[in-house]
């Protein structure tokens, strides 16, 4: 047997030795500080130089290496998977509250539960933590002397998976314990905690994975799960997993005697613990917790399902028991879930006013985010085609925060064999026409001015409120007048009769009065009205109102220019555009003609000096960069920026004030923006800075 005395160790080894567990020591205080704390006292290229001396020791002296070297992250793929681990004590689940109510009945089980313990007055003098639920995937760490040498799955509880190396890749994973922390690390010490992954990496990683065309997550928890299954830890390395810790499940030191002190405890030991994590007085201050986190979910950059409610006192908690696997001393506040899974029926197509074509997930019935959805969008076809989404398949329907309804994607393994792809259309369901795509464009789009689908679209968007405003004309009135012939467009509302309307289903004699008043008095509207009302390409309230007061009148608005119509305060280029390709197309001037005919000309006096005042609004001199789907198409959220002043371009410079991403961002406007240090927004923070 070899056995090592320091009297073996030639001096150099023992300055080698020394100077190693320095740089080891220096290197993990370090990442404690830039991975948990957010806040490093050196440059990356100075850990880096660090680190690169500690290789190169290492490299010289191989027997220096140890388990919690910052060179160690990454190690060797195992042959034999992952082996099975037994936890040390089962790793329980937790009861569910979904209201106020369901606590305060909680809060009663358990005052009836203390009082047949003897313990009501610990139960009334006990305060409560609440931290929030996240939902990723549960890992139950072991430190040896304060070295990390096991990590695992929860599995079913009992036994579960061997993912140490994988963990050993996660920089928020310590993997030695700080020696400053008060008590120190105990020989043995067990916690547990969640691994998730960041919304932005996410977002970030999903766009990586679809230019290499390959499959992407339906979610951040399923990421999660994915990469800490990697046979290989230098693939999980590669994705950008972080977790919290709030549990100790076992220690052979002194326990802290409160959740509070626990929590405190882990982070003094260098693991991180949410700082959303806050103590309450009692239960009506914990509920008030938890519901603000309700609205405030959408603001937290990673997911939550919830929040968790812990009884402080640790001995009390133990001594309440358990119910089952649940401990009576914890509850989960679970928020409404923002996806469900249901089946895709069939896909509806819709079309607009401006003759684009949507299509849209015809659902069987299902519960998300509190609402019950029967559809959702699916953006584009190319979208379908890049989520693989069949008719008939499982699919994943999420609503977060405000954004609408749409299909995440499929779920693969609950397919038959029998579903059936989605083919885009060819043909303008409405009216025959081939759809073409816009150069730049991923919808498909009808030109049939004629189209009925488009009609029906455009005289109720016409008949709108904030448009000509005529009372009584809405979706299903349109479609009668449509289907009996008695319109193809806005201005043959005008030359409507009452003869011609009252044989009409459900017309009494008063309701066609009010209808033929209604559409008479519509003549009446000011001219940035008559504006909106006709659905020029881009035209919003704010534009259409700078026009009128420019121009004055539908005449004088069809014989401007693209460079006059741009000097226009809320009038950029693609208003502009929008504006000229509408003059110039034969079928306006026709409509305008008809409808002066009609006597719908509303005119007021040109107000000149509306010309080139600098820009006024809120995002005068902001020049934005839009990537992905938006909730509405790119065109019209831009419109709605130029309209504020600001600029919209379509590649990433130095000139760039944000990048505006949506789902499904282009990866090189993403990098492009980091590299030049752009601020990157979502749809949400850019309509608060309007
Ligand atoms: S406490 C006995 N605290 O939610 C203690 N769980 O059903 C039980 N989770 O998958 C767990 N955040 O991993 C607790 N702050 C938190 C949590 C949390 C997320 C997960 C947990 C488990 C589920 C509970």
């Amino acid at each position: 047997m070899l056995t090592l005395s320091l009297f073996d160790v030639d001096p150099e080894d023992a300055t080698a030795a020394k100077r190693a567990a320095q740089l080891r020591e220096e290197l993990n205080e370090h990442s404690h500080r830039y991975h948990v704390l957010d806040a490093p006292t050196i440059s990356d290229a100075e850990y880096d130089a660090l680190l690169r001396e500690l290789r190169v020791l290492e490299a010289a002296h191989p027997a220096l290496i140890t388990p919690d070297s910052p060179t160690q992250r990454v190690g060797a793929p195992s042959a034999e998977g992952f082996a099975k681990v037994a936890h040390p004590r089962p790793i329980l689940s937790l009861a569910n509250a979904f209201d106020a109510a369901d606590v305060r009945a909680w809060r009663e089980r358990l005052l009836r539960h203390a009082e047949s313990l003897g313990l009501t007055e610990r139960m009334a003098a006990t305060r409560f933590v609440v931290e929030p639920k996240i939902d990723g995937l549960t890992v139950v760490l072991t430190y040896r002397d304060g070295v990390f040498v096991q990590g695992a799955t929860r599995g079913d509880g009992a036994v579960g998976e061997d993912i140490t190396a994988n963990l050993r890749t996660l920089r928020h994973v310590p993997l030695a314990l700080r020696r400053s922390a008060h008590p120190p690390a105990p020989s043995m010490l067990v916690v547990r905690g969640e691994a998730f992954v960041t919304l932005a990496d996410f977002e970030h990683m999903n766009e990586k994975l679809r230019s290499a065309d390959e499959k992407t997550f339906a979610n951040p928890r399923n990421f999660a799960a994915g990469a800490l299954r990697q046979i290989d830890p230098a693939a999980t390395a590669r994705r950008p997993l972080t977790a919290f810790f709030y549990n100790v499940v076992i220690t052979d030191g002194t326990t802290a005697p409160t959740q509070w002190e626990s929590l405190q405890w882990l982070r003094a030991l260098g693991l991180p613990v949410s700082d959303i994590a806050q103590r309450c007085d009692d239960l009506e201050a914990a509920i008030a917790y938890c519901e603000s986190y309700v609205a405030r979910r959408d603001e937290l950059p990673f997911e939550i399902d919830g929040m968790v409610i812990k009884i402080d006192d640790l001995a009390l908690a133990e001594q309440l028991g358990y119910v089952g696997k649940d401990p009576r001393g914890a509850l989960a506040f679970k928020f409404p879930a923002r996806e469900a899974t249901t089946l895709l029926r069939d896909v509806a197509i819709s079309i607009g006013r401006t003759g684009n074509i949507t299509p849209a997930a015809v659902l069987d019935p299902v519960q998300v985010g509190g609402v019950t959805i029967t559809n959702a969008t699916l953006h584009n076809y190319e979208d379908i085609t890049r989520k693989d989404i069949r008719i008939g398949d499982r699919v994943i329907v999420r609503r977060a925060g405000d954004v609408i309804p749409y299909i995440a994607g499929p779920v693969i393994a609950a397919r038959t064999g029998i579903e059936q792809p989605i083919q885009p259309p060819t043909q303008c369901p409405f009216c025959g026409t081939p759809l073409v795509k816009r150069e730049g464009e991923v919808a498909l789009y009808c030109t049939n001015d004629e189209c009925a689908g488009k009609v029906d679209r455009a005289m109720q968007h016409y008949a709108g409120r904030s448009a000509m405003d005529i009372e009584g004309l809405g979706e299903k009135i349109v479609a009668q007048l449509i289907d009996a012939g008695l319109v193809t467009d806005v201005a043959d509302l005008y030359a409507l009769h009452k003869d011609q309307l009252q044989p009409l289903e459900k017309f009494a004699a008063k309701k066609t009065q009010n209808l033929l008043d209604a559409i008479a008095a519509s003549r009446e509207r000011p001219l940035e009205r008559l504006l909106i009302g006709l659905g020029i390409r881009h035209v919003g309230e704010v534009a259409a109102r700078a026009l009128a007061r420019r121009y004055g009148s539908i005449d004088a608005l069809l014989a401007a220019s693209t460079d006059e119509l741009q000097q226009i305060d809320g009038v950029g280029p693609i208003i502009a555009e929008g504006v000229t390709a509408w003059a110039a197309r034969p079928a306006t001037r026709a409509l305008i003609a008809k409808l002066q005919t009609a006597g719908v000309n509303p005119t007021q006096e040109p107000q000149i000096d509306a010309v080139i005042e600098p820009p006024q609004g809120s995002f005068a001199g902001k020049v934005f960069v839009i990537t992905g789907t938006l909730s509405q198409p790119r065109e019209e959220i831009a419109a709605w920026i130029e309209e504020r002043g600001g600029k919209v371009t379509d590649s990433v410079s130095k000139k760039t004030s944000y990048v505006v991403i949506g789902d499904d961002p282009g990866r090189s406007k993403v990098d492009k923006a980091m590299k030049l240090e752009i601020p990157t927004i979502d749809e949400t923070a850019l309509r608060a800075l309007a």
